[in-house]
């Protein structure tokens, strides 16, 4: 499903070089649930955003469901990401003059269509119910992770890439989100979740060291 093949990342910028990633090699089957785990600074986000077609490597390749994703035009990249991939961050990153239901029914914008019952139905699966037309500015932290895991989910996305999804929630909402990446996972969904929180390892069927940019235990 993921397939990263021999991948570094140097960003170049008024400082010098950094090299975020350095000769990664990796590949995520249908179907896993894969965790990369490491610190601060290790190229976590960097490796999830080279996977989402979102950072182009500065060697090597990224193959996505069958397709070479950075030798893709970028209208044709953007759709792929829109269609196979949902995201969840660490920040949310929730429209904030949007309600629930109106940031769940943007993914379908770029995506499948999506329609407002739709959007509702997985708020109300999320356990979010009563908070569809609240903002984020009205919802508690973890609440507002799953409206951002509601959006993720919606448009019935083949992969899941989340950077941190558990990194603001405390340990029942943190179980919470983890349960619900398993449940996705155990409907046939390809999970790899960024991290540095240990917990995630329980729900992983495998886990990758990130240190430096490089995978130590692959
Ligand atoms: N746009 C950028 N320009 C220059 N350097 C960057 C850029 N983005 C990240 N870096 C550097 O690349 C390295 C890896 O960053 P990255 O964000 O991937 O780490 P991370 O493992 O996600 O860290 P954290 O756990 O703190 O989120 C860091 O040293 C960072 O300073
Ligand atoms: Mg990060």
């Amino acid at each position: 499903m993921i397939q990263l093949d021999d991948v570094s990342k140097i960003y170049r910028g008024r400082r010098g070089e950094v090299a975020a990633l350095a000769n990664v090699s990796l590949q995520v089957e249908r179907g896993e649930f894969v965790v990369v785990r490491g610190p601060s600074g290790c190229g976590k986000s960097t490796l999830l955003l080279t996977v989402g077609g979102m950072v182009r490597p500065s060697s090597g390749s990224v193959t996505l469901a069958g397709e070479n994703l950075y030798g893709l035009p970028t209208a044709r990249r953007g759709r792929l990401r829109a269609e196979k991939i949902g995201f969840v961050f660490q920040m949310f990153h929730l429209i904030p003059y949007l309600d629930a239901m109106e940031n769940v029914l943007c993914a379908g914008l770029a995506a499948r269509s999506v329609t407002a019952d739709g959007a509702t139905g997985m708020l109300d699966r999320l356990g979010l119910g009563g908070r569809v037309r609240h903002t984020p500015g009205e919802l508690s932290t973890g609440e507002r992770q799953r409206v951002a895991l509601a959006r993720a989910l919606i448009t019935a996305p083949e992969v899941i890439l989340a950077d941190e999804p558990t990194g603001n929630l405390d340990p029942d909402n943190a179980r919470q989100v983890l349960d619900y990446l398993a449940e996705y996972n155990r409907d046939g969904g390809t999970v790899l979740v960024v991290t540095h929180d240990p917990l995630a390892d329980e729900y992983a069927g495998r886990t990758l060291l990130l240190q430096q940019g490089r995978i130590v235990n692959a």
